[in-house]
């Protein structure tokens, strides 16, 4: 009776040190995903969700629905239920520093996949693997410049407000725009990297400049869903969109290469979404103890309509 008794209590206190959460012995992950507003966003997420599945990984997954408070929310339960680490993917850039503090005061590493956040102390995450937003504005601003010869009126539809991609496609952007004082952004509003939005804003933009009598040479979008949504909007106003106006974008999803075999998309900058290996790459050297760049880069490149029936079917998303 005594040895039974002692055997319950080993379990007892086994059963209260183990994480609530820990599948067997295996190592369990949160991430606190933004959504999926893109065709982007879902590529991402398949992703990471198939390299957690390979490496024998217990992924706990947050669809935020473009939330920040339910962002936060998924990082405190991720806390409570004391995973190994959080990958996080943040809506917008400022706002995280409070939660991710108590993050670290819980001792859970936080990597950040394809956005970047503003806090006072940069120790409150171990790395950020993201594109070059900045340039990726840049490639799409020189497209622009080369194909318009430097003069034009162009219209922006800008990423969700305060996110990291929709603040540095349009300061690489209009970095590169200064040096052709012939280019100007006539118009420019979010929508909210959604093709919906895209297709709403564009409608109102050719209702202005028809009512003003003055026109929109090129379309730059943050996002190729949102360029999708434009194009519609372009030929339901009875306009050809890629020879009319001018449109680019940025992601280079399948649907984007599918335009420009028709000609209604003349370029898309490349973001590439497919995260998982990197992501878990860091993780697992963190887990082990080993430090890991605090920057992790991830390079892009422009593609035009030129090249797009012969690339289309090596695309991957
Ligand atoms: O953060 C990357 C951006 O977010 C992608 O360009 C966009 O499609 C997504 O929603």
């Amino acid at each position: 009776m005594r040895r039974l008794g002692s055997v319950a209590l080993t379990l007892i206190v086994a059963a209260s040190c183990a994480k609530p959460d820990s599948a067997g012995g295996r190592t369990v992950v949160g991430f606190s995903q933004i959504g999926a507003e893109s065709a982007w966003r879902t590529a991402e997420t398949g992703s990471i969700r198939s390299e957690a599945e390979k490496r024998g990984i217990d992924l706990k997954f947050s669809d935020a629905q473009q939330k920040q408070e339910n962002q936060i929310k998924a990082l405190r339960a991720f806390v409570a239920q004391r995973v190994d680490a959080i990958l996080l993917a943040p809506v917008v850039e400022t706002g995280f520093e409070p939660v991710l503090r108590e993050v670290a005061r819980a001792g859970i590493p936080v990597v950040l996949v394809d956005r970047g956040v503003q806090v006072s102390d940069d120790s409150l995450y171990a790395t950020l693997i993201a594109s070059d937003f900045v340039e990726e504005g840049r490639m799409a601003a020189r497209f622009v410049a080369e194909k318009l010869e430097g003069r034009g009126a162009v219209a922006e539809l800008q990423g969700t407000t305060g996110a990291a991609p929709a603040i540095d496609r349009k300061k690489g952007f209009e970095e590169v725009l200064a040096g052709h004082p012939g280019l100007s952004i006539v118009r420019s509003q979010s929508g909210d990297f959604t093709r919906a939005k895209g297709k709403e804003v564009m409608e109102a933009f050719l209702k202005a400049a028809k009512g003003e009598g003055s026109k929109i040479d090129a379309v730059y979008a943050h996002n190729d869903d949102m360029a999708l949504g434009a194009i519609q909007a372009i030929r339901e106003a009875g306009l050809e969109p890629g020879k009319d106006v001018l449109v680019v974008s940025i992601d280079g999803v399948r649907a984007a290469f599918e335009a420009m075999t028709r000609g209604e998309l003349n370029a898309t900058v490349e973001c590439n979404p497919l995260l998982g290996p990197l992501a878990f790459d860091a993780l697992e050297k963190l887990l082990r103890g080993e430090t890991v760049p605090k920057r992790i880069a991830v390079e892009d490149r422009i593609f035009e309509q030129a090249s797009a029936a012969a690339e289309i079917g090596s695309r991957r998303y």
